[in-house]
């Protein structure tokens, strides 16, 4: 059964200007068969009209003061309370327990989850203040999904951006239990890029960021898979509930895979390992002497090519990062490296691929090959778990 069907969800939406968003958060939730009922701050409704929540088939209720106990009825009505976007200001009140309209009072009068979907510039978002209400609110249980990080409405970069209507759909999925198909898997998930050291100062790596791959980590833990992530050099922190072992060159990830190679279920390979390193690491750092320099680079053993010649082996997953004609070329690499799933994904195309936050991917299987519109990466591992699932022998469908 769809997770959220005939769940019934209250949106709070508070005055920031990502609440022009909800009205497509409704809708998604709408499609995912969810029951919504809307309660807006006084200053959400400088920035969404509440027609245009209706319009899409939320109920918005009133903060009313007349007789009857509004705040009562929806605080039990509610099998979830989401609130999107959360502003700096409810965040304080909810962490105060402060009680002073409808969507507080609710808060406050509620068993249900409580989820929050933080937005505001990036300087309230990491102030002390702000730090300490959110440390208070997940104590208490407080569900956070986001922030994001980049471009704001004010005109800075940073985090404070909110949260996807996607990404906050997939806390619901995961609230409600989407997870346990992959209960009793264990899986490997290899990210990022190697880097090949030449000397102690320079080395061979890519602009992998290593998105990916932490995305889909994160993407089959939430379905309950046991995930183990051997992880390249990258900026970005361990998933929750992944266990994490970075590595640095390609041979030092091959050496934690096959460490693992006999109790995984399903490997999935999206790493951008380097296909060569240098023949000798030099001790001493490199002098600039000589006007030509040459290095002589060795081939890096090929670690999805190694696992997919396994016996017995385990579901593999592998990537291609490709220019031109990608789906050709990943045709040819998956049936080359002998592997059940290949996903292709264009890196000579603004906006997606190797650093960003989106991707555009086709999944290519030796039926099938399936091109899905552009997305972001978070949204595309779920999605790619969900094929992963329908594919793995032991796993019923999600
Ligand atoms: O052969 P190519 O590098 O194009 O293949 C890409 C796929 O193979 C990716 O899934 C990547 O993680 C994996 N790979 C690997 N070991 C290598 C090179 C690539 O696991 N040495």
């Amino acid at each position: 059964m769809p997770p959220l069907r005939g769940r019934r969800v209250v949106l709070g939406i508070t005055g920031g200007v990502a609440a022009y968003k909800t009205p497509e958060l409704v809708r998604r939730l709408r499609t995912a068969e969810a029951v919504v009922r809307v309660v807006l701050s006084r200053s959400a409704r400088q920035f969404v009209a509440a027609g245009a929540l209706a319009a899409v088939g939320a109920e918005v209720v009133e903060d009313h003061r007349g007789p009857g106990m509004v705040h009562i009825d929806l605080a039990r009505w509610a099998d979830a309370i989401v609130i999107a976007p959360a502003t700096a200001h409810v965040l304080s009140r909810l962490a105060a327990g402060a009680a002073d309209d409808l969507l507080t009072t609710m808060c406050l009068a509620t068993e249900a989850p409580l989820c929050v979907a933080p937005a505001m510039n990036r300087i309230m978002w990491m102030n002390p203040a702000t730090r300490a209400n959110c440390a208070l609110l997940a104590g208490r249980g407080v569900r956070f999904v986001g922030p994001d990080e980049g471009a704001q409405a004010c005109g800075d970069n940073g985090p404070g951006r909110m949260s996807e209507p996607g990404e906050i759909l997939g806390m619901l999925e995961r609230l409600w239990g989407a997870a346990g198909a992959l209960r009793g898997i264990n899986a490997v998930v290899t990210a990022g890029a190697t880097y090949e050291a030449l000397d102690p100062a320079r080395g061979f790596t890519n602009r992998s960021s290593g998105k990916m791959g932490y995305a889909l980590a994160a993407a089959l833990a939430d379905h309950g898979a046991a995930v183990t992530l051997i992880s390249g050099p990258t900026a970005l922190p361990a998933p929750p509930g992944v266990h994490l072992i970075p590595v640095t060159s390609a041979c030092q990830m091959r050496d934690a895979v096959w460490a693992c190679r006999g109790t995984m279920d399903l490997f999935v390979a999206a790493a951008a390992v380097a296909d060569y390193r240098p023949q000798t690491v030099l001790a001493d750092k490199l002098k600039k002497d000589a006007h030509t320099l040459t290095v002589t680079l060795v081939r890096n053993p090929d670690i999805l090519a190694e696992v997919a010649g396994l016996t017995p082996r385990p579901f593999t997953v592998g990537f291609a990062a490709e220019t031109g004609d990608v789906e050709t070329k990943a045709r040819a690499k998956r049936a080359r490296k002998g592997i059940d799933l290949i996903v292709a994904n264009p890196i000579d195309e603004a906006g997606v691929g190797f650093a960003g936050d989106d991707n555009r991917v086709i999944l290519i299987d030796k039926d099938h090959a399936a091109a899905w519109t552009a997305a972001p990466k978070t949204e595309i591992a779920r999605a790619l778990a969900r094929e992963i699932i329908k594919r793995l022998p032991r796993t019923a469908s999600p």
